[in-house]
């Protein structure tokens, strides 16, 4: 999908959208359109859109309408997002290769308009390169998007705006792509592709790297796999010399059977997305370097397969990690911490950051508690959580917080090492927070955010299809964006 900005539309085109305001029908449409999108119930709510055809200079042109709420709306550029995506749903596999979108009468801002391109671009992102029989009239049509009407400053937004929407789709790509194709070194080659020419810094840990740094747990849930653990680390320092890093962590299994204690069948295919939170921290890392974000952010991912076999570890077995903590493995299928906690304390020591955020599909617990609305937060750190929780607000990447408290911690104590990978099945999110927090520094800001319930939708959403999401891609470049450039 690319967009043209022009001045007047290039006559051949026969779809045009335009994007309106609520209870705001222009003075010029024809009669015969006003009429149909009255009689159609079309009030312009963000996401709504009416087609008609209509006579214009003698040729006939499809004419949608796209509602982009009310023009002060407090989540304003959210609503315009909706409107691009509605456009992009109704008109990606419509048959027409392009659109002229006029954009000149909602009375927008640069940043604006940006956000229903954004919305446009997201919504039309998909991986087809699986389906070899595809017939014609299924395959994406719509090609070229003529943009008209754009106010001053688009263009500049925009340039932004797409640096995120490379991001997202990359996460995207990754979350979807199946377990035989993306393991851990497949999923290292992919970022050192995609970060090819950005300026980004890629550091590669291997299992003998790992090994000499005693990451036991880490390595502990990769022992049953044929394909070798690895972390990955990507840098970027656009902000000042000197200035202490943010670090972001990502959960990146890329399979997760649940090892010995392993998972039922239905439903264990979604395991292949369980490295959606090291996907949504390379996808951000992507968004910040290719719009140059001035601040220093590093992400980190723990890469790993759970899987059964000879060699795999065993409920009971007892790991040391890199921390020097030693660790009570009750069950293999809790192996999202255990990468994590190495992960962290590797960031933690070779970094020294100013704040660290992981992100993780943790428990299923979380989609228990909120369902596919919100990601869960938990922190140490009042100001880090207002700021996520904002960030997340703003792009439609929502969060809600959940408590920590010694009470909890104490359900993780072993009586033979120092915690156990799995507390008692009540609070099953918090607990497992817990024990990422027994592994994060006195005075670092901390946030976890378990985001199962997030990474993959079963339906479409408002800028995406149903499937891979692209959640924390956004919450991240915000953060950066609104607190640390
Ligand atoms: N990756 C899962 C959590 C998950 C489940 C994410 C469903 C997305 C959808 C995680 O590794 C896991 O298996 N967690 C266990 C923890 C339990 C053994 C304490 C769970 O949630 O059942
Ligand atoms: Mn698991
Ligand atoms: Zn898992």
């Amino acid at each position: 999908m690319q967009f043209r900005f022009s001045d007047s539309p290039p006559s051949h085109v026969r779809l045009h959208a335009r994007v309106l305001n609520q209870e705001d029908m222009p003075s010029d449409l024809d009669q015969a359109v006003a009429e149909g999108a009255r009689a159609a119930r079309f009030k312009g709510s963000a996401g709504q859109v009416f087609e008609t055809f209509s006579m214009k200079d003698g040729t006939l042109r499809r004419l949608a309408l796209a509602g982009a709420g009310e023009a002060d709306a407090t989540l304003r550029r959210l609503n315009l997002e909706k409107a691009g995506a509605a456009l992009a749903a109704k008109y990606l596999v419509s048959g027409e290769s392009a659109m002229v979108l006029d954009l000149g009468h909602a009375d927008l801002s640069g940043e604006e308009a940006a956000a229903a391109l954004l919305g446009l671009r997201l919504r039309s992102w998909r991986l087809d390169t699986y389906r070899t029989k595809l017939p014609a009239d299924k395959r994406p049509s719509l090609e070229t998007v003529h943009v008209v009407g754009a106010p001053d400053g688009t263009h500049d937004a925009w340039a932004e705006a797409e640096a995120v929407a490379r991001g997202v789709e990359f996460t995207r790509t990754l979350v979807t792509e199946p377990a035989n194709r993306l393991y851990p070194e497949s999923f290292v080659a992919l970022c050192e592709k995609a970060f090819e020419g950005t300026g980004a810094e890629l550091i590669v840990l291997d299992e003998e790297a790992m090994e000499k740094l005693g990451m036991g747990a880490l390595l502990g849930v990769g022992q049953g796999s044929e394909r070798a653990s690895r972390i990955l680390a990507i840098r970027w320092n656009g902000g000042r010399t000197g200035d202490r890093p943010s670090v972001f962590v990502g959960k990146g299994v890329t399979f997760d059977t649940g090892g010995i204690s392993l998972k039922p069948p239905p439903g264990m295919e979604d395991m292949k997305w369980d490295m959606g939170g090291a996907g949504a921290v390379a996808g951000a890392l992507l968004a910040l370097a290719g719009r140059k974000a001035k601040a220093n952010v590093i992400g980190v991912l723990g890469l790993v397969e759970n899987m059964p076999d000879g060699k795999a570890q065993r409920p009971g077995d007892i790991v040391t990690t890199m921390s020097g903590q030693t660790v009570e493995v009750l069950n293999t299928d809790a192996e999202g911490r255990l990468v994590l906690c190495d992960a962290l304390h590797w960031a933690q020591e070779e970094f020294d950051p100013a704040r660290i955020v992981d992100l993780a599909t943790l428990t299923g617990a979380m989609i228990i508690a909120l369902g596919n609305e919100h990601g869960g937060m938990f922190a140490n750190d009042d100001k880090l959580a207002g700021q996520l929780t904002c960030a997340g607000e703003g792009v439609g990447d929502r969060l809600w917080r959940l408590p920590l408290a010694p009470a909890y911690d104490k359900l993780i104590d072993s009586p033979i090492a120092d915690m156990k990978n799995v507390g008692p099945r009540e609070a099953g999110s918090i607990t497992a927070a817990q024990f990422l927090q027994r592994f994060i520094r006195k005075g670092t800001p901390w946030a976890h955010l378990d985001i199962a319930g997030m990474v993959w939708s079963t339906k479409p959403g408002h800028t995406w299809d149903k499937g891979a999401t692209g959640y924390g891609v956004r919450l991240i470049d915000r953060f950066v964006k609104e607190n640390l450039e």
